[in-house]
Order: C-alpha cells, then sequence, then structure tokens
C-alpha cells in the first residue's frame, strides 16, 4: 500500500531531490508540498519549489508557510545553497503557482479531515509544522509519523554543536519532539555519510533524462559548496527521509530521548541533545538513524529517477 506523504521543505539542493524522489516513487502518495523559510528566506524557497515541480511537470500542490522562525533572527544557509537557495541548475520561465491556502492551514484541514494515515517529513526548519501543532493541537493524534532530516547526535554544521534545521528554529524543534508525535530522525551522523560523488553523479546524469540531468547541475554545485563543512561530496541529506518510508530496512536506528536547547544565549542554541546511553532514564521519544545501507539507498534514488521526464 501506498504511504500517504506531505513533504515540508526549504528548498535547497539536497531539498529539491527530496522532491524529486517523494513525487515518483511507487509506494509513495504524494499529497502536498509545504514550503518554509530556512536554506534562503520564503519568497526563494518558494521559487525553487515551483521551479523543480514546473521544470519536472509535477502535478503536486505546493503550499508557501512560515517566513520567519517563532523566535529566533532569522539565519539562512547561503554559504552552502548559495544567493537563491538553489544556485546550479538554471531554469526556464516558471508556469506553476502556488495555492492560495497557507501552508499551516493545509496541514491543518487535510490532517484533521484525515484517518491518521498521513506521514509528515520535515526536512528543512521545523516552523511550519511547530506552527500547526500550537495552533491546532488536536492534529497530534491525527500524524501517523514524522519523518525528519535535522539535529546531530554528535557534531553540528551551522555551529559545532547545532545542525542546520533545528539551528534555524530551535524553539519550534523543540515543541515537535515534545509534542508527543512518533519521530524519526535523521541527522548528520548518518546524512553526512550519504554524499554524490562524482561516480553517483555521472551515474544519474547517464539515465539521459531531465531528472538525471537535473540531479547533476544540483550536486554538481554542492560537490564544491560542502567543502565548509570538511566534505569531500555534496551530502544528500534530506533524501534519506523520503526513502526511509519507502524501505526502512535499509537503516539502522536507535531510539532514544531526544531535546533541544533552547537557550538563546548558549553556546550550544539548536543543538539536538540525544541521550545515545539513556543516562536520563527517560522515554525515548524519538528513532535515530544511524546508518544506511548506501548501495541500496542510491538503487532506490536511480529507479525513481527513472520514471521522471
Ligand atoms: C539540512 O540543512 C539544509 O541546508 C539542507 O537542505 C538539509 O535539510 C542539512 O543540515
Ligand atoms: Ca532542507
Amino acid at each position: 500500500m501506498k504511504r500517504k506523504m506531505i513533504l515540508d521543505c526549504d528548498t535547497g539542493h539536497d531539498d529539491a531531490i527530496a522532491l524529486m524522489v517523494a513525487s515518483k516513487h511507487p509506494n509513495i502518495d504524494l499529497l502536498g508540498v509545504t514550503v518554509v523559510a530556512g536554506n534562503q528566506t520564503l519568497p526563494k524557497t518558494l521559487k525553487n519549489t515551483l521551479n523543480v515541480c514546473d521544470h519536472l511537470g509535477l502535478d503536486v500542490p505546493v503550499y508557501a508557510g512560515m517566513s520567519l522562525p517563532l523566535v529566533r533572527k532569522q539565519y539562512v544557509a547561503d554559504d552552502v545553497h548559495g544567493e537563491s537557495g538553489l544556485d546550479g541548475p538554471v531554469f526556464g520561465p516558471c508556469n506553476k503557482k502556488a495555492e492560495d491556502k497557507h501552508a499551516v492551514l493545509y496541514l491543518i484541514e487535510t490532517l484533521m479531515n484525515s484517518d491518521g494515515d498521513i506521514t509528515l517529513v520535515p526536512v528543512g526548519p521545523l516552523t511550519n509544522i511547530a506552527m500547526a501543532i500550537r495552533l491546532e493541537p488536536r492534529i497530534v493524534d491525527k500524524i501517523q509519523e514524522i519523518v525528519l532530516m535535522g539535529g546531530a547526535i554528535n557534531l553540528g554544521n551551522a555551529t559545532p554543536a547545532a545542525e542546520f534545521n533545528i539551528y534555524a528554529d530551535p524553539e519550534a524543534a523543540q515543541i515537535v519532539f515534545s509534542s508527543g508525535v512518533k519521530i524519526t530522525m535523521m541527522g548528520l551522523d548518518l546524512t553526512n555519510t550519504v554524499l554524490a560523488n562524482m561516480q553517483i553523479i555521472e551515474r544519474m546524469e547517464a539515465l539521459g533524462n531531465k531528472a538525471g540531468k537535473l540531479f547533476g547541475d544540483i550536486m554538481r554545485f554542492t560537490f564544491k559548496s560542502q567543502a565548509v563543512n570538511g566534505l569531500e561530496a555534496g551530502p544528500v541529506h534530506d533524501v534519506t527521509a523520503v526513502t526511509y518510508l519507502i524501505a526502512p530496512e535499509i537503516y539502522k536506528t536507535k531510539d532514544m530521548f531526544v531535546e533541544v536547547d533552547t537557550n538563546i544565549y548558549g553556546p550550544s542554541y539548536g543543538r539536538t541533545l540525544c541521550d545515545f546511553n539513556n543516562r536520563y532514564h527517560k522515554k525515548a521519544n524519538a528513532t535515530i538513524g544511524l546508518s544506511l545501507d548506501l548501495d541500496a539507498f542510491w538503487n532506490i534514488v536511480e529507479d525513481t529517477l527513472r520514471k521522471h521526464n
């Protein structure tokens, strides 16, 4: 049976690839795409999302969401994603428009009208999801699961302590982690191992379709920009949250208690404190991805991109 999912993204290089996989994999029913500010400002992440949909002819509704984090000053990732948020690929004129409804209202209405069978896959700051939970707390019982990209057990990438998606809105992240919803977290410990090196880039380009070419244009850019994090190639972080829905058996995970450091004045603001060794003896509130079978992962990506134009 197909998994119903909503992708919440701040497109973004890896977000764009997550969208390519979510929109065409036969096991996924992508109901909608909600957009949030993150890698760049909301007008830019929205434009990038619409460009990708238009370029690949994706017939999925797109909703614009929160333009600012709940508490902190806006923080974007232009050092990795560039001035547009998706530097590298060149798109033609875009005919696709966002829906009129606000993303947070779309989330609430869709979840409240559901049978509790929708999974949320947030791969940007958690502002839209937290706002929806605060505006309509009854959605908590309607969300089947949240599978998110964000956080880290060990080192961060925005600061030594914090991963970008969490650092860009720590208060929102803490609302989500403490909500009681079943949460699966793909953090940097896992996602920094999923690198699109030149062999992978050429393999996807060899598909010879628009999606393979777009993958190449995207990952050739991050191949260079990721050097700021000491990586040898660009990681496709966000894609791992989507492929978890498709093939959870290729992941190694561990359940643990996670809380977000929301001390805005401290050096670890935005850190996901993961109680790996259960020192707090608290009930686990998240399943954390530790590693995945890379060959199986890239086969899924390749097979799915092949289904595109
Ligand atoms: C996360 O931050 C963004 O730059 C990426 O799109 C990904 O969601 C990785 O830390
Ligand atoms: Ca992202």
